[in-house]
């Protein structure tokens, strides 16, 4: 594709030119946009690039092992990875809040992440996934407070005095997908669902704790697996499980439960700026349901959200 060989080709010469011979890092998430711009700049300087991954104890069944799994044996990439779950998960007990969730996992990211950086030595550039939906939802409209703060904008560089490197900044999601398979990224890596900054934190309402996130972890699980088994997992922008703050009645043998909700959530979008919810047929539904109600203990109720973005917005927190 003309376009996208042209693309990389300024945007490695650009970073060349920004960067010289100093060094850069980059927050590595496993998802698309900070894959692809690793990729990008790895191109561009090479060993000059160090990336750091935090897992947070917020992330989905098995994913850790597996986003660290590939860079390791995929890609050329310098990964540093730091274990903070017991730290954040500290930092979340007794927390209510979604905003005072997102700030304090945020600010939490921040701390880890200057920590690891410091011990590189001299850094004077950092690489960041922003994309251009990025750049307008974070940006405060006519003085309003921006929707959500979204923690992979702004913050890290103004704390670190980092110089910003941001080469997917005037692109969509589809645009970035197209560039990750030009760079020669993997599918997998390429068509992976967006995951939010806060993973599993902004989809447990209420209280984050091992219990809880053991919960949503198994019902996520079962989302992603069946999304998949039917086809319909890259047909959606994003398909999870929400674990609901209320217990309701249900019944079992001849007894009586009062247990948790897990809300499925799936949305078609191109930029996560404005988003309708999936159609998806009710035979697949109903094969999540029952999955989730007989494999994951302590939830005997599914429901299914159908609401779209505006007014609503695509995670529930
Ligand atoms: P909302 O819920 O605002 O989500 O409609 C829009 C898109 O952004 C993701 N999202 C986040 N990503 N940090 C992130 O990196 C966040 O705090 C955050 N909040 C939402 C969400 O998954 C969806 O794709």
């Amino acid at each position: 594709n003309w376009t996208m060989a042209s693309f990389i080709e300024s945007t490695v010469k650009g970073v060349q030119e920004k960067v010289g011979d100093n060094k850069v890092i980059c927050a590595l998430s496993g998802g698309v946009d900070s894959s692809v711009t690793a990729a990008l700049v790895h191109k561009a300087i090479g060993d000059q690039l160090t990336c750091i991954y935090v897992d947070n104890g917020l992330m989905r069944t098995g994913e850790s092992e597996s986003i660290l799994r590939f860079f390791r044996e995929k890609s050329q990439l310098n990964v540093i990875a730091v274990d903070a779950v017991d730290f954040f998960l500290n930092e979340l007990a007794d927390v209510l809040d979604p905003e005072i969730k997102r700030k304090r996992i945020g600010l939490g990211f921040i701390k880890i992440f200057e920590e690891e950086a410091a011990k590189l030595g001299e850094v004077d550039f950092l690489a960041q996934g922003t994309l251009y939906p990025d750049v307008i939802e974070s940006v405060s409209f006519m003085g309003e407070a921006p929707i959500k703060s979204h923690h992979n904008v702004g913050g890290l560089p103004e704390i670190m005095k980092l110089d910003l490197i941001e080469p997917l900044r005037e692109l969509f999601k589809d645009e970035v997908r197209e560039l990750g398979l030009e760079l020669g990224l993997p599918e997998e890596a390429i068509y992976r669902q967006p995951f939010p900054g806060p993973g599993l934190g902004i989809r447990i309402m209420g209280e984050v704790n091992r219990e809880r996130l053991n919960i949503v972890r198994q019902a996520d699980v079962i989302v992603l697996e069946e999304m998949k088994k039917s086809g319909w997992y890259r047909k959606v922008w994003q398909s999870f499980a929400v674990l609901l703050p209320i217990q309701t009645v249900g019944v079992m043998g001849d007894g009586r439960t009062y247990e948790n909700v897990i809300a499925l959530r799936s949305v078609d979008s191109r930029d996560a700026m404005t988003a309708d919810w999936s159609k998806i047929p009710y035979d697949l539904l109903g094969v999540i349901s029952t999955r989730i109600i007989n494999e994951v203990r302590g939830v005997n109720r599914v429901v299914f959200d159908i609401s779209s973005k505006p007014p609503s917005t695509i995670e529930w927190e």
